[in-house]
């Protein structure tokens, strides 16, 4: 049992982080870049898809109670990530933390996990994001085949003179007694668009991390102006309109008629506060960048909480104005936002918002599989996983073999499974790794008070328990279903770790008196 709580030593993960040379990752991204990395992680198919249907069937205008909610549980495991980014500034992330704190399997556990948030987030993203560019080509009338833009066997109806996804659009239908089998149907073959989304960001992500990076900053800059010009035309509208608004916030938090649990009322703001956790995740994916920081330990923690933070007032700002501005019911679409500038009659606006979402989710995608191929190669390089997951490319200074086989599968996950499986996924598998850094945090503090901390989060213990409490709260509030889905993930994961990565592992190969085990 023993060998299975191993620690990697932090002087061997403080030398690794110190290596240079053609073999290893390019220090080459300063404070900016890991906060537009950050940004450009987190803003995507959260705010511009998921905050209309939250809000439509869950919340109403309390959506932004939701954010806030949302919000604080992020910012109680971002100071936590801060801390051990700054303090182990190596690419594995909340893998590398478990292994310096918890032991080898927690570290495989994690390590595992993170494949869930970030190969799942990226395909989840790709779907969303193939229906915004389907979208966007309808209105110029370009119509890509309906059967090559869903996974098999989602199905899309023809109503309003567009292809609608049927599961969105089932209650407004139902609300005008139209029968789906009277439309137009298309039933999904597989999503050619998701697929070459992903091949498209692979093939810049092997190429080099500077022009990922750079892609990513000009991209972000574009997106936070898109997101910036809706708060504001949409603010001096409903400036103008101020009866309008107070009209479709009242009320603000709509009573739970029902009784159902999330339905409305403020089980429903919790409810909603779990799915639209989805747009927060991603400023985790700025520690995973840590071993290309030209400064890890002053830039990590400003990447990670000023994404944080950025976000969650614009995402507080977006959604209190978009039910301003719009009656929350009319919000369950895969445009919301579009619709929203739509309400304040600017039309034009309306193509930026697509363009945005376009170009914005991309970035999205760029950010989730690096932060993947980073973590296979620190997985590797730990021998937990084969070496050529962990070779870097002698010009590119990428690890592209990983970032291709991570590319390959993902633009095959985004190509067949159903957006909603994988965004409640990426959900659960994001809100375990916070359990465990959480929990990594308080226990370097127990184990290694001496160490020096460049970021040190503030009320230890109380800031990782409350990490941990809402973290927990968010996934109990998940269906069974995803619960099912994780732990026949996790045994997969454990069959993989028993048969190959223990018996290769490196640190279980170092001398036992330079091996920490986790409780010592
Ligand atoms: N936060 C990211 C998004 O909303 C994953 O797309």
């Amino acid at each position: 049992m023993a060998d299975l709580l191993k620690c990697k030593p932090l002087d061997m993960l403080m030398h690794e982080a110190s290596e240079t040379g053609e073999h290893s990752l390019k220090r080459a991204l300063g404070p900016v870049n890991l906060i537009t990395l950050g940004i450009g992680a987190i803003i995507g198919a959260g705010i511009f898809v998921l905050t209309g249907s939250a809000a439509a069937k869950y919340a109403g205008p309390a959506i932004v109670l939701s954010f806030v909610l949302s919000g604080i549980a992020c910012v109680f495991a971002g100071l936590c990530y801060a801390e051990f980014a700054s303090l182990i500034p190596i690419a594995g992330s909340a893998y590398t933390y478990g292994y310096a704190t918890l032991g080898e399997l927690f570290a495989w556990i994690i390590g595992w996990d993170l494949i869930l948030e970030y190969a799942f987030g990226a395909a989840t993203v790709a779907s969303g994001w193939s229906g915004y560019l389907l979208s966007f080509l309808e209105d110029f009338g370009i119509r890509i085949p309906p059967r090559l833009t869903l996974a098999p066997s989602e199905k899309l109806v023809f109503y309003g003179g567009h292809w609608e996804h049927l599961e969105r659009i089932k209650d407004t239908l139902a609300t005008q007694h139209i029968n789906p089998n009277t439309l137009p149907t298309e039933t999904g073959l597989f999503n050619l668009v998701a697929l070459l989304a992903i091949v498209g960001v692979t093939t810049l992500l092997v190429i080099g991390i500077k022009e990922s990076a750079n892609f990513n900053s000009g991209i972000v800059i574009v997106k936070l102006a898109i997101v910036v010009m809706f708060i504001v035309i949409a603010g001096l509208f409903a400036l103008k309109h101020p009866a309008l608004v107070a009209a479709n916030w009242h009320p603000f938090i709509p009573p739970n008629d029902t009784g159902a649990f999330g339905h409305y009322g403020w089980s429903g703001i919790a409810r909603a506060a779990s799915v639209i956790f989805f747009a927060y995740i991603g400023f985790d994916a700025v520690s995973t960048a840590a071993q290309e920081a030209n400064n890890p330990q002053k830039d990590m923690p400003m990447g990670i909480l000023g994404s944080l933070v950025i976000c969650t007032v614009l995402y507080i700002l977006v959604s209190g104005l978009l039910t301003g501005i719009v009656p929350y019911g009319d919000l369950n679409v895969s445009d919301p936002v579009a619709v929203g500038i739509d309400a304040t009659g600017v039309g034009w606006a309306k193509i930026l918002v697509k363009l945005g979402a376009i170009f914005g989710l991309a970035t999205v995608m760029l950010v989730m599989l690096l932060g993947q191929s980073r973590v296979f190669y620190s997985m590797s390089r730990d021998g937990l996983l084969p070496e050529w997951a962990g070779a870097v490319h002698p010009r590119f200074r990428t690890p592209w073999i990983s970032t291709l086989l991570v590319g390959g599968f993902v633009a095959v996950f985004a190509a067949l499974i159903p957006i909603e499986i994988l965004g409640e996924l990426v959900s659960i598998g994001t809100l375990l790794a916070f359990v465990i850094v959480c929990f990594g945090v308080w226990i370097l503090r127990v184990r290694r008070p001496e160490l020096h901390r460049p970021f040190k989060t503030p009320m230890v213990p109380l800031v990782p328990i409350l990490g941990i409490l809402v973290s927990l709260g968010l996934m109990a509030s998940l269906p069974l279903g995803t619960w099912i889905r994780l732990i026949v993930w996790l045994i997969i994961g454990m069959v993989i770790y028993f048969t190959y990565s223990r018996r290769h592992s490196r640190v279980q190969k170092l001398v036992p008196d330079k091996v920490g085990v986790a409780g010592d």
